[in-house]
C-alpha cells in the first residue's frame, strides 16, 4: 500500500481525493453506498449568505463526453448550513472544505465570518459566480474583483482559504496571481467552461438559463493544461479537477502540480467514482515502485 496522505495549508488529508462541490451535497445520499471516511475530504455545495432557489428548469444538458448544468447556487444558505449540515459532516472523519459565494464581496465575507467560529476545516471560495456591484460579470473574470473578493474573505477568517478559479478567462495565470497577492493560501481549479446547446427543431437553447457549465471528461485536458500553467505561476498549493473519471486521470492531474484532486461530474455516472479512483491511484503507485503520492506532485518534464 503506498502512502496517500497529503497536506494543503496544515490540514491532513488521509488521501488526495475530495468529491467536488455541488455533485455530492453534503455527502446524506452517498453514504447510503460507502462510509465518507474513506474520502480524503468532500466539498460542500455552495453555500450562499441566504436561501437561493437556483435557476429555472431545464438546467441540465447532456453533451459528448460531459453535461452543462445551470442549477444555479441553489442551497438552503449559511445558518442552516452551519445548523444542520456542518455538524453531521464534522463527525465523518474526513476533511471538510466548506464552498462558499454570494453576490457581492461583502455577502462573501459575511458567510466566511460565519464558518469562522465553526470546526470546519477549510472554506473554498467559489469567484465563478456573478458580481451584481459589477454589472453581473463574474469576479473570477477580472483580477481586481477577484483580488477584492478573496481579501474580503481574508479579512473574514483564519481558517485555510481555498479560492477556487474560474477557466472563462484570457489568462488564469494572472487570476491565480491576484489571489495569491491578496492572501489565498491556495488556489482550485477549474470550475465549469461556459457553453451552450441548441434544440435544432424548437430552436429553443436546451437549458433555460441559455448558457450553462460544461464539466465532465470534455474538460480534462484544459484542466492538466491550467494546472501545470498555475504551478508554475504560484508558491500555493493546487487542488486540481475537471473531468477526472480514474485512478490515472488524478496521477496525471497531480503530476501536473495537484497536490489533492477533486472529483465532479464522475459521481453522477457511478456513484462509487471517488472511492475506485483512491483504489486506482494506489494500484498505479504501487506497480510503477512509487512510495508516496506526494512524491509526484509537480513531476512532469515538459519539453
Ligand atoms: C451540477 C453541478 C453543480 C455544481 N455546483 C458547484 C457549486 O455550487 N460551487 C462550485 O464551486 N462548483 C460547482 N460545480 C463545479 C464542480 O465543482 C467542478 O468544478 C466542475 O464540475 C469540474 O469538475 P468535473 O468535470 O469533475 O465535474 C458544480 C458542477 C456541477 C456538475
Amino acid at each position: 500500500m503506498a502512502d496517500l496522505s497529503v497536506n494543503i495549508c496544515g490540514v491532513e488529508f488521509k488521501n488526495p481525493i475530495i468529491p467536488a462541490s455541488g455533485v455530492f451535497g453534503y455527502g446524506r445520499e452517498y453514504e447510503e453506498f460507502y462510509p465518507l471516511s474513506r474520502l480524503g475530504g468532500i466539498a460542500t455545495k455552495g453555500t450562499t449568505g441566504t436561501k437561493r432557489t437556483g435557476n429555472i428548469a431545464p438546467r441540465i444538458a447532456e453533451t459528448p463526453a460531459g453535461m452543462l448544468n445551470s442549477v444555479g447556487l441553489q442551497n438552503p444558505g449559511i445558518d442552516h448550513f452551519i445548523a444542520k449540515e456542518l455538524p453531521n459532516l464534522l463527525t465523518k472523519d474526513t476533511v471538510i472544505l466548506a464552498n462558499i459565494a454570494g453576490s457581492t464581496p461583502e455577502e462573501c465575507a459575511e458567510v466566511a465570518a460565519k464558518l469562522d467560529s465553526t470546526d470546519v476545516h477549510m472554506i473554498e471560495l467559489n469567484i465563478s459566480c456573478p458580481n451584481v456591484k459589477q454589472g453581473g460579470a463574474a469576479f473570477g473574470t477580472s483580477c481586481t474583483m477577484a483580488e477584492q473578493v478573496t481579501a474580503a474573505v481574508r479579512k473574514a477568517t483564519s481558517k485555510p482559504l481555498v479560492v477556487k478559479l474560474s477557466p472563462n478567462v484570457t489568462s488564469i495565470t494572472d487570476i491565480a496571481k491576484a489571489v495569491e497577492a491578496a492572501g489565498a493560501d491556495a488556489v482550485s481549479l477549474i470550475n465549469t467552461l461556459l457553453g451552450m446547446r441548441i434544440d435544432i427543431k424548437t430552436r429553443r437553447p436546451i437549458l433555460h438559463n441559455n448558457v450553462g457549465g460544461l464539466s465532465g471528461p470534455a474538460i480534462f485536458p484544459v484542466a492538466v493544461r491550467m494546472v501545470w500553467q498555475v504551478a508554475n505561476a504560484v508558491n500555493i498549493p493546487i487542488i486540481g479537477m475537471g473531468g477526472v473519471t480514474t485512478g490515472e486521470d488524478a496521477i496525471e492531474l497531480m503530476e501536473a502540480g495537484a497536490s489533492a484532486v477533486q472529483v465532479g461530474m464522475a459521481c453522477f455516472t457511478d456513484p462509487f467514482a471517488p472511492v475506485k479512483i483512491i483504489g486506482e491511484m494506489n494500484d498505479f503507485l504501487d506497480a510503477h515502485g512509487i512510495s508516496a503520492v506526494r512524491d509526484i506532485v509537480g513531476t512532469v518534464q515538459p519539453w
